[in-house]
């Protein structure tokens, strides 16, 4: 049967193990870093995670800040500041070498836990930390970053599931090297979509030409200038995938535009970055 890629497909299957998962490697830890794409301040965080979470503090970093314009995101800082009581930190982990500040921020969070154990007659011994969130937001290149100075494996904990693998990145810390994989499982297509332009929905999940038309009405309304000037398409042509397409002259044989070919173009040049640099959630009123 003919999926229908009008909607973005989600599996219910994945999810429950997804989340099963999750709720494994949280229990290992004393704090959380939650990473956010800073495209989608909003969409891309996770509705339930004070569920999974269970009271263990978390902090929220807003990643590929490069992609964003400063100004905007310093805005969502401050909504989400408010709106979850925790710190956040706008990152770039793919340009960054620093990432010193995160260290510092998980130590401190993660003190009262300490504390607590310590109260109850244990050992003092450095906190444990993980990193979660959806899909290609760049968990593993922040945790790469935060290992590259320290390589020191130090391996299973007893009581824990050989996989898990932890890395000290100073006396005081240590870093569970598999982030904790986010499972999506919104009911909400206007979400799913948003997910989608930032490549956090699997391909086959949905229709690129969509998903691209999305993506433009979107920029449409943001009056995103830049995006109209990247394919020189004139003022009195609405911004669309078929007008892109002829702009382009991508055309199939016999004409007709080839829809396809331009929505792939269009989805890799919004994600790149190449036509400038947008938040696409919008501030509740
Ligand atoms: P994940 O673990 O959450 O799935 O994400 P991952 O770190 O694999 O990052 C996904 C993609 O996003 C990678 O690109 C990575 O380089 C890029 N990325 C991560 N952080 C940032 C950032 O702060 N800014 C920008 N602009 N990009 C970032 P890729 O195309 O899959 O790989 P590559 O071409 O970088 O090798």
């Amino acid at each position: 049967m003919k999926k229908d890629k009008t909607h973005i497909h989600w599996y219910p299957g994945h999810i429950a193990k997804a989340e099963k998962k999750l709720k494994e490697q949280l229990s290992l830890v004393d704090a959380v870093i939650e990473v956010l794409d800073a495209r989608l301040p909003i969409s891309s965080s996770y509705d339930n995670i004070s569920g999974l979470l269970n009271g263990k503090p978390r902090f929220l970093l807003l990643n590929k800040a490069d992609l964003v314009d400063k100004n905007e995101l310093k805005k969502f800082i401050e909504l989400l500041k408010e709106k979850n009581n925790t710190e956040v930190i706008p990152t770039d982990a793919k340009h960054s070498k620093d990432l010193n500040l995160i260290i510092k921020k998980a130590v401190e969070l993660s003190e009262p836990r300490i504390q607590a154990l310590m109260a109850k007659g244990l050992l003092r011994r450095p906190a444990r930390i993980m990193v979660v969130g959806m899909p290609n937001v760049g968990k593993s290149s922040i945790i790469n970053k935060l290992t590259k100075s320290s390589k020191t494996k130090i391996g299973a904990k007893a009581g824990v599931t050989r996989q898990q693998q932890w890395v000290r990145i100073n006396p005081q810390l240590e870093l569970l090297d598999t982030p904790g994989i986010i499972p999506m499982k919104q009911e909400d297509q206007e979400r799913a979509k948003k997910l989608a332009f930032v490549n956090s929905v699997s391909e086959n999940a949905y229709s690129n030409e969509i998903v691209a038309e999305e993506l433009l009405n979107i920029l449409n309304e943001k009056q995103a200038k830049a995006f109209r000037e990247y394919y020189k398409l004139p003022e009195e042509k609405e911004l669309n995938v078929d007008n892109i397409s002829l702009e382009r002259n991508w055309l199939l044989t016999g004409g007709s535009t080839d829809r396809e070919r331009t929505s792939v173009y269009i989805l890799r040049d919004f994600r790149e970055g190449k036509i400038g640099k947008f938040i696409l959630d919008t501030i509740p009123e």
